[in-house]
């Protein structure tokens, strides 16, 4: 970032203007221009005092105008927590198509039952409660993105117990494989020859615009298409298991008594098949998702473990316009009501006491962060007004490497760490992003080893600093030697200390 200050000399004296450069990683170069004043001063020292002090007065103004209008225009329903935060779903503008048809006309004549399958039930997955897991996700790499560009041959055998690969598309009912799927399947194999005990399991699902996860729950018929293409897959490219991310169930056309009957009809194939194939899911943390979505006892009953998705709990949207925490520990301070309940402690608790049990919470950590445009630089708080995502990104969602990148490639970037949520947010000129650090994570994991829950799942191997882009950037190591995968390596590290 450079800041130009340029006097341009006019008739009537001299006029101020701060002009400031953004750098972001895309390479481009945002503009942005603030008048501060006009005046007939000659010295110097003057002018920058005068600028100055304008900025500050215009910084109060605004700073004013936008509580006065934030108070105003905050458009969170009601706090019944038996109404679906709409707005949660909405999110931004090109994942709208996850609204439930008819959510807000059915809201009141919505009765749920948590009702048990009637086919008598296989006996309960018993997991290790000793064991920890440490589960990452490894996402296909998008060969258009700069920052994207992890082989998962490259990635370390060591590190994780888990690595789910994806995201598999379930197409006509099955798991459609392409060949490039087929290429990374097989890399598979060399990381296995470095760690036998290295489970890799198919990782399918993810939000369903096209609702082809929620057509193959639909009936008996094609669940069982499924679960032939499953077991198809697993004996093929010897993986270990199944993770399936639905995002997300709906109460309605009975999509969460379906999703049950899956997860049944896949455990007792297992069974008659007599392997010890695993089968886990990727569930919304937000209760006001979750609640409506799951039968937690079922999961509970049929699923090894669940990889409670606790992050995305800010972002932007227009229903949203300010600036959050992407997974904040615990509640802040005059967080009431909803607001309250978005957060880690609080989405744990609420998974526990619905009946999963402690080992088979595996809490989501996320690696990348969110990125906000303030609509005020000085106005750079946890929940300042915010006009849409920030440079840094795709739709706001930025990497560890592409925050590293940010810091390093401008000045005058203020990191800030909010201690009660255990999260580092960064802001510069009108950029803001809420992401994570070794500092954030190793407290969030700490707070998952004394609570006891069953490991981490880190979202994801792609978005930690595999490239060691951020080593050269003193402040995010609490050491000088570079490494691959710090965030990652930093969970484990105190995770199965
Ligand atoms: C899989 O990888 C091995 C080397 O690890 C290679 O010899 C083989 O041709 C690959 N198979 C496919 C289908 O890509
Ligand atoms: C964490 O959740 C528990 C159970 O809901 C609650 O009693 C506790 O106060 C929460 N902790 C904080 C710091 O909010």
């Amino acid at each position: 970032m450079t800041i130009l200050i340029k006097n341009v000399r006019k008739a009537n004296g001299r006029y101020g203007k701060l002009f400031v450069k953004l750098r972001t990683p895309a390479q481009k170069e945002e503009f942005y221009s603030y008048d501060v004043g006009s005046g007939n001063l000659s010295i110097c020292c003057c002018v920058t005092f005068f600028i100055f002090t304008i900025i500050i007065i215009m910084g109060s103004i605004c700073f004013y105008k936008e509580r006065h209008h934030q108070t105003v225009s905050l458009i969170y329903p009601p706090p019944k927590l038996s109404d679906v935060p709409n707005w949660w779903y909405n999110r931004g503008e090109d994942l709208k198509k996850l609204l439930v048809d008819g959510m807000s006309q059915n809201q009141h004549v919505l009765k749920i039952t948590h009702k048990q399958p009637h086919q008598p039930l296989p006996e309960e997955r018993q997991t290790s409660p000793d064991v920890k897991k440490l589960v990452c996700y490894y996402a296909m790499p998008d060969p258009l993105k700069k920052f994207d560009s992890l082989q998962l041959k490259n990635i370390d055998a060591n590190l994780c117990t888990h690595v789910n690969v994806g995201i598999v598309p379930i197409i006509d009912n099955t798991l459609a494989i392409t060949s490039e799927m087929v290429q990374l399947f097989n890399e598979t194999r060399e990381l296995r020859a470095k760690n036998k005990d290295l489970k890799f399991l198919i990782w399918t699902g993810g939000v369903d615009y096209e609702k082809s996860f929620a057509n193959m729950v639909k009936n008996h018929a094609n669940r069982k298409a499924f679960i032939r293409s499953l077991k198809f897959a697993l004996r093929e490219y010897e993986f270990d298991g199944i993770d399936l991310d639905w995002e997300f169930p709906s109460a309605f056309n009975k999509e969460r008594q379906h999703f049950s009957q899956l997860l049944q009809e896949i455990r007792r194939e297992y069974q008659r098949e007599k392997r010890d194939y695993l089968l886990t899911v990727a569930v919304a943390a937000v209760e006001g998702i979750a609640y409506y979505a799951y039968d937690v006892k079922e999961i509970n009953k049929y699923a090894d473990f669940a990889n409670i998705m606790t992050y995305d709990y800010h972002f932007w949207t227009r229903g949203t316009p300010f600036t959050g925490l992407n997974a904040p520990l615990y509640p802040r301070k005059h967080e009431h009501s909803i607001l309250g309940t978005l957060n880690l402690n609080y989405s744990l608790n609420f998974w526990h006491s619905s009946g999963l049990d402690k080992n088979k919470i595996v809490v989501g950590l996320p690696t990348y962060g969110h990125s906000f445009k303030l609509v005020n630089p000085f106005n750079h708080e946890i929940g300042a007004p915010a006009s849409g995502y920030g440079n840094v990104g795709k739709m706001g969602f930025a990497s560890f490497s592409e925050v590293c990148w940010f810091k390093q490639n401008n000045i005058y970037v203020t990191i800030v760490y909010d201690p009660d949520t255990c999260s580092p947010y960064l802001h510069s000129v009108n950029e803001w992003i809420s992401f994570e650090n070794q500092q954030s994570l190793a407290c969030k994991t700490k707070f998952i080893r004394d609570q006891g829950y069953g490991g981490a799942m880190l979202f994801s191997l792609n978005t930690d600093d595999f490239g060691m882009l951020c080593s050269r950037n003193t402040i995010e190591y609490e050491n000088d030697v570079p490494e691959t995968f710090p965030l990652i390596r930093k969970v484990k590290s105190i995770l199965f200390k």
